[in-house]
């Protein structure tokens, strides 16, 4: 590599000459290159970090007590990356996770805004949201999206506390000056149609039928259900080969794009034992262990992990999974790469 020059301070500079850029609204851009440029490679702020679901739900369920749900409008409780400023309310720099706790008979009211969020449903039955009035059940493991600017609510029709894990862009959104919310009424009610993953979408291969040219919607499918999911997992894991992966990727069943147009959802089977390396690459990544026990390594950590748990993998790192259960481990994976795809940002290291 070329001998890398040592950049100016700005306290080298004189006083009178930086107060005088101040005023104009400048900053002399040398003095801050090399903290946004880190020269040959990049050295991400956000750490390596894992959440214990044990460990989080007696806090979450603690704020069922403390806060009623019209002082809070979603009962959340963000999972916050040690290595970034917690204002950003942001689990790595591209993605935000976060426990979502509702109650039997309590309604989260309809809103709808600009970050795109998922759902991952933790536990519990009998609760569910609804997006433009299309009415999505949330049973364990279910991912149900509510994508930017359509109307959505929560309710719980059923006994004892409904867990989600909430999955949002805002971290993108926000310091691009474009995020916010409408608040909107309380629906009366919905109707009990099945959702479109149980009709239109329901034969996999098969679409509605539509001009030539037409265009679907840009969300026609907003509940992928876990069981249909592990039930793919677990066939595919029987045909492929002892080295391959069983991962597969949750997609727009129109386009096969990502269901979200910022995050990519995908799950991975894990056979007893089994342990996959990564490759290296710019993405954001964070796990969420939907059943099994395994061993997640980032960089020079190293975590146990069951149930529910959650590891967040910053930009670049070296990841390892391991499977340490004597039965299947399952994970959801998600990531930004199709948002570092688009703005051609995306690279693997060798
Ligand atoms: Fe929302």
């Amino acid at each position: 590599m070329a001998e890398v020059a040592t950049l100016q301070r700005a306290d080298e500079l004189p006083l009178d000459y930086r107060s005088g850029l101040d005023a104009q609204n400048l900053l002399p851009a040398w003095t801050l290159l090399r903290a946004l440029m880190p020269v040959g490679a990049a050295a991400p702020v956000a750490q390596p970090a894992q959440w214990s679901y044990a460990k989080l739900r007696p806090y979450l369920m603690r704020a069922a007590e403390l806060v009623p749900m019209e002082k809070a409008e979603r009962r959340v409780l963000g999972y916050v990356n040690p290595g970034l400023d917690r204002a950003r309310l942001s689990t790595l720099p591209s993605i935000f996770f976060g426990l979502q706790l509702i109650m039997p008979g309590e309604r989260a009211p309809n809103h709808k805004h600009i970050p795109a969020a998922a759902r991952i449903i933790i536990e519990g039955e009998g609760a569910y949201t609804t997006v433009d009035g299309e009415k999505l059940h949330m049973e364990e493991g279910d991912v149900v999206l509510t994508p930017p600017l359509h109307w959505h609510d929560h309710g719980h029709e059923g006994k004892g506390p409904v867990v989600w894990m909430d999955v949002l862009d805002h971290p993108l959104a926000v310091p691009m000056d474009i995020s916010y919310v409408v608040p909107g009424k309380m629906a009366d009610g919905y109707n009990e149609q099945p959702d479109a993953g149980d009709t239109w979408y329901s034969c996999p291969g098969l679409v509605p039928y539509r001009a030539p040219g037409a265009r679907g919607p840009d969300y026609p499918m907003r509940r992928f259900r876990w069981q249909r999911v592990k039930q793919a997992l677990i066939a595919s894991s029987e045909v492929a080969s002892r080295d391959e992966s069983v991962h597969m990727r949750y997609c727009n069943p129109e386009t096969g794009e990502s269901i979200m147009k910022t995050l990519d959802f995908s799950a991975r089977m894990l056979r007893p034992g089994e342990s996959v390396a990564l490759k290296r690459a710019s993405i954001n990544r964070v796990f969420q262990i939907m059943e099994g026990n395994a061993d997640i390594r980032v960089n020079e950590a190293a975590y146990g992990c069951g149930k529910n748990d959650t590891v967040a993998a910053p930009t670049y790192s070296a990841i390892t999974l391991q499977n340490t259960s004597s039965s299947p481990c399952f994970i959801i994976q998600v990531d930004d790469l199709p948002t570092q795809t688009k703005l051609g940002f995306y690279e693997e290291l060798a």
